[in-house]
């Protein structure tokens, strides 16, 4: 038996309360637990105690880009970060198209620290033409569905997508960009792209296919979950969609909320990322979103790449950043030490609400739920050093940076699966 006392819960209810954690299950929840023989006790004093983090939008390379990360290097990094749930995208060679595919990757998530889930591809490779066996895929153990990195372009398939996905049950994750009107670079178009002579991707290459898809969801009755959104324009369109009662989701990332387009100037292709940095006002309106529900959500799109790949000149560049050591101090940062929301908010939008997005049975802290927890200091300072990442990726715009809050232990299933260096 594990006991933590002495912390600040943020559960069920908040406030100050021991938990006690047996058999992987938290068991109580009370004020000043009494300790026995049979327990270990955790001194926690000090510190925020909540559920376990759930990351919707991961990518751990397996199967076939094992060298940018694997799914036991992706989940110590996870778990570095606090999250004990997280959902990885199929874009990996050979994509995770099939029961097989799925297979591989759950097979290999049993040995993870934290829960590996994934989702399986909307169409056959990712090529936008033939959709994959749904129900093959979810039987497989696949939670949801997505072709995130090549999201599929002919509405009518959308159409039929979210036809068969209504009737599975699974959620069509889509990562919302016309092809066409984004070639390449990772930078969005405005006064960066033309400083730098690039071609960049317009908001609304990323608008219209939300715009596209709010529209089926809301015809087809299929639950959709826009991913990554970036721009005020999309969150607009969201907000509009909810309240004419679509059946849509959304979540963002941190480097949409703290960072702008400016970054690609000063730190090149470490800043490039799909969709792109925008500008200070769709950060504003990420933050309106996150704040008014608009947003569910916080993701990383963890997308680690070797250094080599990133430190090509910037079109040559990969993009992608990794973000699961740094997503909770970043919201930490940004959007409780700014005073725009509190910390249950903050928890809310990383642990339960994506939970429920994908229907499983996490992001909760109460007696008799999987004891799945994250404990942090809201208020220590570090410095980023990504050198000391778990991932294998030290691809992040944020090295170097200043960031409040910190996580000291992750409990995954009962078990303490990370602790902080000193
Ligand atoms: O920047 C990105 N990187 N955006 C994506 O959609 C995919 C991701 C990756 O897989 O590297
Ligand atoms: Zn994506």
């Amino acid at each position: 038996m594990l006991l933590l006392k002495g912390g600040t819960v943020y559960g069920k209810n908040t406030g100050p309360a021991d938990v006690l954690i047996d058999g992987g299950k938290i068991i109580d929840v009370a004020h000043a637990i009494s300790e026995t023989e049979e327990m270990t006790v955790l001194d926690v004093s000090g510190l925020a105690v909540a559920p376990g983090l759930v990351d919707l939008h991961v990518h751990f390379r397996e199967p076939g880009f094992e060298y940018k990360e694997d799914i036991m290097t992706g989940a110590a990094a996870a778990a570095a970060g606090g999250v004990t749930t997280c959902l990885c995208m199929p874009n990996t060679s050979p994509v995770i198209d099939s029961a097989e595919t799925v297979n591989l990757v759950t097979g290999k998530a049993l040995n993870a620290p934290i829960r590996v889930l994934t989702a399986g591809a909307v169409t056959v490779g990712q090529k936008g033409a033939e959709l994959t066996d749904f129900n093959a895929l979810k039987s497989a153990g696949a939670v949801a569905l997505s072709d995130d990195g090549l999201p599929v372009q002919s509405a009518a398939l959308m159409r039929k997508a979210m036809q068969h996905a209504k009737a599975s049950g699974l959620t069509i994750i889509s990562h919302c960009e016309d092809e066409e009107m984004v070639k390449n670079y990772g930078v969005n178009e405005g006064a960066v792209s033309e400083k730098l002579a690039l071609q960049g991707r317009p908001a609304i290459a990323e608008e219209i296919m939300v715009a596209r898809d709010v529209m089926l969801a809301n015809e087809t009755g299929a639950h959709v979950h826009i991913a990554h959104v970036s721009t005020a324009g999309a969150v607009d369109i969201i907000r509009k969609a909810r309240q004419a009662g679509a059946n849509v989701t959304a979540e963002t990332c941190p480097q949409y909320f703290s960072l702008t387009e400016d970054e690609v100037l000063r730190q090149g292709a470490l800043a490039r990322v799909n969709p792109p940095l925008r500008t200070g006002n769709d950060v504003e309106a990420i933050i309106a979103g996150l704040q008014d529900g608009t947003l569910d959500a916080i993701a990383t799109d963890h997308a680690p790449h070797s250094m080599e790949e990133k430190t090509k000149p910037l079109p040559d560049a990969m993009s992608g950043l990794v973000g699961l050591e740094t997503s909770l101090a970043l919201a930490l940062t940004h959007l409780y030490h700014t005073g725009k929301f509190s910390l249950e908010k903050i928890i809310a939008l990383m642990s339960a609400n994506p939970a429920k997005i994908i229907g499983i049975d996490a992001g909760v802290l109460d007696t008799g739920a999987c004891a799945d927890i994250v404990i942090f200091d809201h208020n220590e300072e570090w410095t980023v050093d990504p050198e000391k990442f778990k991932s294998k990726g030290r691809n992040t715009p944020f090295g170097g940076q200043k960031l409040c809050g910190r996580i000291r232990y992750t409990i995954s299933r009962g078990e303490i699966v990370y602790k902080q260096d000193k």
